[in-house]
């Protein structure tokens, strides 16, 4: 080992992640000196007293004004009509140009859910038996081709963010069910930064004597990822974004089945209003839910996190009795890749970390042995996607109906709420709700899927026009 890194570590008074070194083996010792010299203990100290400072601030925070987003940045579609109509054509020709990519955050670990297979994995028992990667896999295709005009093939990339936990499992299901039918060439992977995680004195915690205890830094982690190269000498995501032409991305969350990945109507709404930055959200209408909703803090746009709401202002209703904060975000963020590329960098150190305090299973440096805690013990560091909002004045948020877009999967099976029955419930209720739309008629306690090769939003369905459903079935062709 060299003494320079001891020395590192030293300076930041962080040379107890060494406790150990003598008794290790030299395999043990190769490991811990390549995960050491990957972190900058100087910059964990200052990464944490910043969010300290700001977790302090905010507690603090007495004369914060917070009020919901001003009504010129909502385009409401709820109920559909010419507007979305005229949006989705804006979208699609964007989708033509090849100008489109989407983005998906699957990098967090699924904690609430109890499964320790990335959430993408998850089957939610849709007669089709099919997991949400593929889900989302096929409204991809069927974006391309809904995309595609005058015999060129409109081609949407999709890249993947995954994390230390789910990047191998991840990759190992797309190639297990070759792709879904997408061109491998089209799905490109890459992978969101860790941290250490540190104790409550801001010591970083080892999660054996020859490794230090780290977290995936967030779904914010995601602006500095696109940057990173994916690979030692490969290009970074937002070069590959570039190489392809793509200008306009779709960032979501992996657990909603009911996602319009790459939304057209969306992406339209935002070129429409020419803004670098846009968010989609439903209407809250359960002071309990666990949403983050969008407002102005102080002037700003921003959303308040469920996590960190004070239950005062998650409850104010304004002079109608409707909540007063009622913007529900569902993790659909719309980007300019010029905003990623030029604008982000240059706010980006300002935004502080999260602190999240957790029961960290860690070495006890007394005796050597790991154990887990029964309080909370550490914090780990998160930034948060929406953590850019603040440094943004043009921001677009699209209001669209909960029923047709909104059904995450949070919770375990037989939980009060956002489980694998309500998932399976809400996309089967809206499927019978297009069929119904499209003149067909499904019969009581029968379940009739469509595939997303199928119709992408309830649209191309003419053909089942006047046909009765009266058997459970997934259909793949009309
Ligand atoms: C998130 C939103 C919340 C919103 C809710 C809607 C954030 C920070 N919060 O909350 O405002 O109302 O979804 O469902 O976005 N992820 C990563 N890397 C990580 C952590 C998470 O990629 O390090 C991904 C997850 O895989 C998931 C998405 O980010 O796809 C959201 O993460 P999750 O933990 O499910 O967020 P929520 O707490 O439910």
């Amino acid at each position: 080992m060299t003494e320079d890194l001891r020395a590192r570590y030293a300076a930041a008074g962080q040379e107890h992640v060494f406790a150990f070194w003598d008794t290790l083996a030299p395999a043990e010792q190769a490991a811990l000196q390549a995960q050491l010299e990957g972190i900058d203990p100087a910059r964990v100290n200052a990464t944490v007293a910043q969010a300290l400072a700001a977790d302090e601030a905010a507690r603090n925070e007495t004369g914060a004004r917070v009020d919901p987003p001003p009504a010129d940045s909502v385009v409401s579609t709820v109920g559909g009509g010419a507007d979305e109509a005229h949006y989705r054509a804006l979208g699609l020709a964007a989708a033509a140009r090849g100008e489109v990519g989407v983005l998906l955050l699957a990098g967090g670990q699924g904690t609430r859910l109890g499964s320790s297979a990335p959430k993408g994995c998850y089957d939610i028992h849709l007669p089709s038996g099919k997991s949400l990667f593929q889900l989302q896999a096929e409204r991809v295709a069927k974006l391309q081709e809904l995309a595609s005009q005058d015999g060129a093939r409109a081609v949407v990339p999709w890249y993947i963010m995954t994390s230390g936990p789910t990047r191998a499992p991840t990759e190992a299901f797309f190639r297990e069910h070759a792709f879904f039918g997408l061109d491998p060439a089209n799905v490109v992977f890459f992978e969101q930064g860790t941290l250490p995680c540190v104790g409550n004195d801001g010591k970083i915690l080892l999660d054996t004597p020859s490794c230090v205890a780290t977290a995936p830094d967030g779904n914010g982690g995601i602006y500095a990822a696109l940057r990173a190269p994916r690979a030692a000498g490969d290009a970074s995501v937002l070069e590959d974004m570039a190489r392809r032409g793509v200008k306009y991305v779709h960032a979501y969350g992996v657990d909603n089945c009911l996602v319009k990945v790459g939304d057209p109507v969306f992406v339209g709404v935002c070129l429409a209003k020419q803004v670098p930055l846009g968010v989609k959200v439903v209407q809250k209408t359960d002071p309990g839910e666990s949403v983050g909703v969008v407002a102005q803090k102080n002037g700003a746009f921003s959303v308040v996190e469920y996590s960190e709401i004070p239950p005062a202002l998650s409850e104010a209703r304004d002079a109608h009795g409707d909540l007063l904060l009622r913007a529900a975000n569902i993790a659909n963020h719309f980007y300019t890749v010029d905003f990623l590329a030029r604008e982000v960098p240059a706010f980006e150190a300002r935004m502080a970390y999260h602190v999240a305090r957790k029961k960290i299973p860690a070495v006890d440096l007394a005796d050597g042995a790991r154990k887990k805690p029964d309080t909370p013990n550490g914090i780990k560091l998160e930034l948060f996607i929406f953590d850019v909002f603040p440094f943004c004045p043009r921001l677009a948020i699209h209001e669209v109906a909960r029923a047709e877009e909104f059904s995450p999967l949070k919770n375990a099976s037989g939980t009060a709420s956002d489980n694998p029955e309500t998932s399976r419930r809400d996309l089967l209720a809206q499927q019978r709700r297009w069929l119904a739309a499209a003149g067909a008629h499904v019969a009581d306690g029968v379940d009739v899927e469509l595939s997303p090769r199928v119709t992408y939003a309830g649209e191309g369905l003419e053909a089942a026009r006047g046909r009765t459903f009266d058997q459970t079935q997934n259909v793949e062709a009309l």
